[in-house]
């Protein structure tokens, strides 16, 4: 089940450079994790009950680099907090929508992550992502 917007993620040429904007507005980046496999580094920054994510590429082949040689900086996707991926993953598949994964795999800070395809989300693409340690 869907319990909350986890955070809404934003492709950046530079976390150096964009970070600056949300600290002048008063919020602060409470880490930086490089996810090898999506060849990004990920800074988030908290904001209210949900959380702001800035996407850098590490490399040039890397998809958010891909994303920003299309379409330059901006949303690149929004993320919703699931209780429990694999049923989420399940549901979503007996009724035809579009996963870019074969099932629910490893993403930034231990969460277990699926991605919805645009085309099956009215144009977003979507992270699913179960928080690691969130079930008992
Ligand atoms: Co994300």
């Amino acid at each position: 089940m869907i319990t909350a917007l986890d955070h809404v993620a934003i492709a950046v040429v530079s976390i150096e450079e964009a970070r600056t904007f949300y600290e002048n507005l008063g919020l602060s980046v409470a880490g930086i994790e490089e996810v090898e496999h999506e060849g990004v580094r990920v800074a988030m920054i908290p904001c209210g009950g949900t959380r702001i994510e800035l996407l850098e590429p590490l490399s040039e082949d890397s998809p958010v680099a891909r994303f920003l040689e299309r379409r330059g900086p901006g949303i690149h996707h929004v993320c919703l907090k699931s209780d429990d991926i694999d049923a989420d993953d399940r549901s979503l598949r007996r009724d035809g929508v579009e996963l870019l994964r074969e099932r629910p795999g490893p993403g930034a800070e231990g969460a277990k992550v699926q991605f919805v395809h645009p085309r099956s989300a009215g144009g977003v693409l979507v992270e699913l992502s179960e928080p690691a340690g969130s079930r008992s």
